[in-house]
């Protein structure tokens, strides 16, 4: 493994990079943080200028990444490694910020259970005790320079747990449903902003297939809230099948003042919630006005599109909305 030097300026601070390994995550190791958020391709947050040297895109179809980005040198540090050493254009912080104190954890998986066809929960013992608010991700480093992000489902504690669909054909996700116990894998953590905030006003959460991880681990916590605000939870899935981790839904939501939707769009005979997309739930049965809920949503960019354009719509203000989009 090739280690090559990388300045930045104006601090003139240089850190050692490996070759196989992100900027973002190198500088890290050595103690020095530079800008970053989603830690996967979608904010910008890390872009840095390229002054010289050469590197490659670890993820060339990152979201945040414009064909402008690529004419100027600008990269992200998140998605980019050394191929010699470098001279960047970064700043530099003191710190990360309070909400991302990420560090890196080695999991030792402990179960891996079938929920519903191509749903597995996947159980992990860290050690030291994870730490992070609940509705943030974790990053996985999958083998060479595969990483996929993935939402903890339960609270913090020394067993994370996790909720992956496997995609045919999906490099990351085979790889993560085919874990055995007793296997170990490196994962850092926590990403995301979509985590759940200390508010008095009504809550909302929207869920698409494996997006009600996230939203369980956020539901688990308004659970032990004293006195928490009213919550509403719409769950939707392909089948009623699909609808996975119910019961530990529905136990936590028994702690206070809660509504539970569930929708489908393949309906079984003998379904008896709603049938179609969640964000045509949400239009038929949340009163108005939307404006006065604090708004989470976590699940497939399409779903999340589609709530942000009915959100959109009815005036929501953007600080009211959480979202994680899962591509
Ligand atoms: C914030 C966030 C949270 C997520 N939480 C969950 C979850 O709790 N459960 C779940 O099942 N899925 C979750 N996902 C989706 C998951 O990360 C994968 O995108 C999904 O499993 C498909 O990956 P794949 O490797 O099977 O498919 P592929 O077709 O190989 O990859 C599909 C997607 O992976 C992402 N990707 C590709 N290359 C890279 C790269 N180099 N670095 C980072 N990302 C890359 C892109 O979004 C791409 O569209 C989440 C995604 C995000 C962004
Ligand atoms: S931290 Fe978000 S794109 Fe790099």
């Amino acid at each position: 493994m090739r280690i090559f030097n990388v300045k930045l300026l104006p601090s003139g601070v240089v850190f050692p990079a490996e070759e196989g390994r992100d900027l973002l995550r190198s500088a890290r190791k050595a103690g020095v943080w530079l800008p970053f958020e989603c830690g996967w391709g979608s904010c910008g947050s890390c872009k840095a200028t390229v002054v010289e040297g050469e590197y490659a895109e670890l993820f060339p179809n990152a979201p945040a990444l414009r064909p402008r980005d690529r004419q100027r040198r600008r990269v992200i540090t998140c998605q980019t490694m050394p191929l010699s050493d470098l001279v960047l254009e970064a700043p530099v912080l003191n710190g990360p910020p309070e909400d991302l104190q990420v560090r890196e954890y080695v999991g030792v998986l402990v179960q891996n259970q079938l929920l519903a066809p191509e749903v597995h929960r996947l159980v992990f013992r860290v050690d030291p005790a994870v730490s992070f608010i609940p509705g943030q991700y974790a990053i996985f480093h999958l083998g060479g320079s595969l990483r996929r992000a993935y939402s903890m489902c339960s609270l913090p504690g020394s067993e994370v747990e996790f909720l992956v669909r496997r995609y045919e054909g999906g490099q990351g996700s085979q790889r993560m449903a085919d874990l055995v116990p007793g296997e170990r894998v490196c994962l850092e953590l926590p990403y995301g902003r979509a985590y759940l905030r200390r508010t008095s006003r009504p809550i909302v959460m929207v869920a698409g297939g494996t997006g009600v991880a996230p939203i369980l681990a956020m539901v688990r916590s308004w659970s032990t809230w004293k006195d928490p605000p009213a919550l509403w939870v719409f769950y939707g899935a392909r089948t009623p099948q699909d609808l996975v981790l119910l019961d530990e839904l529905e136990k936590a939501l028994e702690q206070g003042p809660a509504r539970l939707v569930l929708a489908v769009n393949e309906p079984a005979e003998t379904w008896r919630g709603e049938t179609g997309f969640v964000s045509e739930a949400v239009a038929r049965r949340l009163p108005l006005p939307w404006s006065h809920y604090e708004w989470y949503v976590a699940g497939p960019p399409a779903m999340v599109n589609a709530v942000r354009k009915i959100l959109d719509a009815e005036g929501v203000p953007i600080t009211q909305v959480h979202y994680d989009s899962f591509g």
